[in-house]
């Protein structure tokens, strides 16, 4: 059984739209082999189709940081999923702990999402992890089994296939500190065990789990060694050329 190597790029409220493509041509332009790896970019929705236009037959994903769970209709400033799928969309993130925590996303919202995202045939990456006063006292697994179980709630295995879950120690993100990568193995384990129980093993092992929380080049090699991480989801080093290639280049090597 082999998973699919992830390097997913979420750029938060991050660049331009001249940034955001200069980044999207450097990379499509300077990038070298990368056989057995998937690229997932999350840019801002406004320069979804922009960026579209450039990765068109590049064979990179492209999805929204975000979406609603209403189909569609009077719910101003916010974006559907039927739209993400129009602009060119294979993927979203839902439940980033950024949006669990300005933006009161709780565990029935966030289901609300994934089945909205489902049903509208995006793939899904579902951002789990727990904040540092809950790895403190101890209640990690707790903590994200919750997070997992209630996010799959009515979720039918078939669409076990289109979903991904990226693990991100609150506490990592944006910091510099990120999880030892035989604390993320760990935590990646309960995952999929979680995963197993609520479908069955056969499925946890197929789907991927990424690790998030201050990935540069510097650590991705160490991380990637791990058996059950399956890939990164990255924001800060994402962001400049170098640094991503480094990363395209190190995740595979
Ligand atoms: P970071 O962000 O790599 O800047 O820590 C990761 C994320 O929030 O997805």
């Amino acid at each position: 059984m082999s998973r699919k190597v992830v390097l997913a790029a979420n750029w938060k409220m991050n660049l331009t739209m001249k940034q955001s493509c200069e980044l999207v041509d450097n990379i499509c332009n300077k990038m070298k082999d990368r056989e057995n790896c998937e690229i997932i970019l999350f840019p801002s929705f406004l320069h979804i189709p922009a960026i579209m236009e450039k990765i068109r037959n590049k064979n990179i994903g492209l999805g929204g940081q975000n979406l609603y769970f209403e189909e569609k209709g009077a719910y101003t400033g916010e974006v559907a999923a039927f739209q993400l799928v129009d602009a060119g969309c294979s993927h979203v993130l839902i439940g980033h702990s950024e949006r669990r925590h300005y933006f009161q996303e709780n565990y029935e919202t966030v289901n609300k999402k994934v089945l909205r995202a489902l049903a509208a045939g995006l793939k899904v990456m579902l951002c789990v992890g727990e904040s540092l006063e809950e790895r403190e006292n101890n209640v990690t697994e707790m903590v994200v089994v919750d997070q997992i179980v209630s996010a799959m709630q009515n979720i039918s295995i078939k669409n076990l296939p289109d979903i991904s879950i990226a693990y991100e120690p609150i506490w990592a993100i944006g910091t510099g500190r990120n999880a030892t990568p035989a604390d993320a193995a760990h935590v990646h384990k309960i995952i999929r065990k979680a995963v197993g129980r609520i479908f069955n093993t056969e499925v946890a092992s197929e789907i991927s789990i990424l690790y998030g929380g201050s990935v540069k080049p510097e650590n991705i090699k160490e991380l990637m060694a791990e058996e059950d991480i399956d890939g990164v989801l990255v924001g800060g080093a994402s962001l400049k050329p170098e640094s991503f290639l480094e990363l395209i280049k190190r995740i595979q090597s």
